[in-house]
């Protein structure tokens, strides 16, 4: 596995996710650990893009996320599935984007330079096990590219077994 990533300088947000996709699917192909997956899933996006915070929760008991890999400061450690972006993600199965976090309903601001987030659960048998948070310190900054590719990287992890 190399140790470095390929990451092409000058590209658009959808080149450096279409090059990254095969290089994280190189990472974690064998790898029978979650815990590890996520973590550089998470090293990865934050060294590929700077995201303010990227990284996840994952389904600890029912209806309840917890803190699990992530990079950028320290962040809330319990998201119950009724509360917050992550809890909505987790609760109606779905992909959000929130342009402007405070004009969602029950955001949970774990830092206040958090301006708009993207969350991506990961859905398997019916049961969110995992959702992916990406929050940038600039309004609006996530669209239907970020979802399209994150989505394909979250995909990848779902690969994982998770029994
Ligand atoms: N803002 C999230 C909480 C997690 S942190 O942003 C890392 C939410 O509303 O679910």
């Amino acid at each position: 596995m190399a140790d470095t990533l390929s990451i092409p300088a000058n590209g658009s947000k959808e080149e450096i996710y279409r090059a990254l996709l095969p290089q994280i699917e190189a990472v974690i192909a064998g790898v029978d650990d979650v815990v590890a997956n996520m973590a550089n899933v998470a090293a990865i996006l934050k060294q590929a893009f700077g995201f303010y915070w990227v990284g996840f929760y994952r389904t600890t008991a029912p209806r309840v996320l917890t803190l699990g890999p992530f990079q950028g400061p320290l962040a809330c450690v319990t998201i119950p599935f009724e509360k917050g972006v992550c809890g909505a993600a987790a609760r109606t199965q779905k992909t959000i984007l929130v342009p402007d976090v405070e004009k969602f309903p029950g955001h949970i601001a774990c830092s206040s330079l958090s301006k708009s987030e993207i969350v991506v659960p990961l859905v398997q048998a019916g049961t969110t096990q995992l959702v992916l948070d990406v929050d940038s310190d600039k309004l609006d900054d996530f669209d239907a590219v970020d979802q399209l590719w994150l989505e394909k990287i979250v995909g990848l992890i779902a690969r994982q077994n998770f029994s």
